[in-house]
């Protein structure tokens, strides 16, 4: 055999030996380290809904919101050893989600649903954070992942957190579309009118002289008819909305609970 013979052998034995190498180091990548491809777009319709759902005691999945500026649901708990499927979804802007200590790191693109699966193996507090500039509140979107012992999460009675049902948000853009919130908040400000947090079971006094509390009847009454109760303090100045009697039903449903 000549040398260049020789050297060609060698330069072929050396470069599939490091194929080999690198095969093998892919390989335990996704074996020991459960390495896997998080850039899966998916054909999954994008969702509006924050959602945890459990397959079997070791198989979650997550279905997370990022919107301006949060992550819905804002905490899950998983016991340790589970396989957890995440899929995230946004409605409005480019966010991103990172999951801080593992390899968890998707962009959220509108229309389309990013998919990772991760493994946890020990209990542990994971943050979930959002890594791409999206607007004022960048820097606050956070939600939690904790990773807890099989008996801790056992023991937890509470389902975790689905976050706010999706209701809240159609009846925060009813409230919005009838104009409703040019004067009654929902946080807890008066503005021309009364705040509509906590507003169910509060007492109410009205400018006819009683004190009532405020229940369903009250709801119903001072939506359909605003004059015949005016709370004290505030003008006669609401005007009828124009509501049907289903929105008028949730909408009450939804007083009731915005606490
Ligand atoms: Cu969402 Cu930054």
């Amino acid at each position: 055999m000549t040398p260049a013979l020789k050297l060609e052998r060698r330069i072929i034995i050396i470069s599939t030996a490091f194929v080999i190498v690198l095969f093998g180091l892919a390989a335990m990548a996704i074996n020991l380290f459960h390495v896997g491809l998080p850039t899966c777009l998916t054909d999954i319709k994008p969702f509006q809904k924050g959602e945890f759902i459990a397959h079997s005691p070791t198989h979650y999945e997550v279905h997370y919101v990022a919107k301006m500026w949060d992550f819905e649901p804002a905490e899950v708990v998983v016991p340790a050893g589970s396989t957890v499927d995440v899929y995230v979804s946004t409605p409005d802007v480019t966010h991103g989600l990172i999951l801080l200590g593992t390899n968890l790191n998707l962009m959220v693109v509108p229309g389309v649903v990013n998919y990772a699966r991760v493994k946890f193996d020990k209990p542990h507090n994971y943050q979930l954070l959002c890594h791409e500039y999206c607007g004022t509140g960048h820097e606050r979107m956070a939600a939690n992942l904790r990773v807890v012992d099989a008996v801790t999460f056992a023991a937890q009675k509470t389902p975790p957190t689905p976050g706010p049902p999706a209701q809240n948000d159609a009846m925060v853009k009813l409230l919005e579309a009838k104009d409703c919130m040019t004067c009654h908040s929902i946080d807890g400000s008066d503005g021309i009118g009364p705040t509509l947090k906590g507003i169910y079971g509060r007492k109410t006094k009205l400018t006819n002289g009683s004190t009532i509390t405020v229940d369903e009847a009250y709801l119903r009454e001072a939506i359909v008819n605003p004059s015949a109760t005016v709370v004290t303090g505030f003008d006669d100045v609401m005007p009828k909305p124009e509501l049907t009697d289903e929105e008028v039903n949730a909408l009450i449903d939804y007083l009731k609970n915005l606490k």
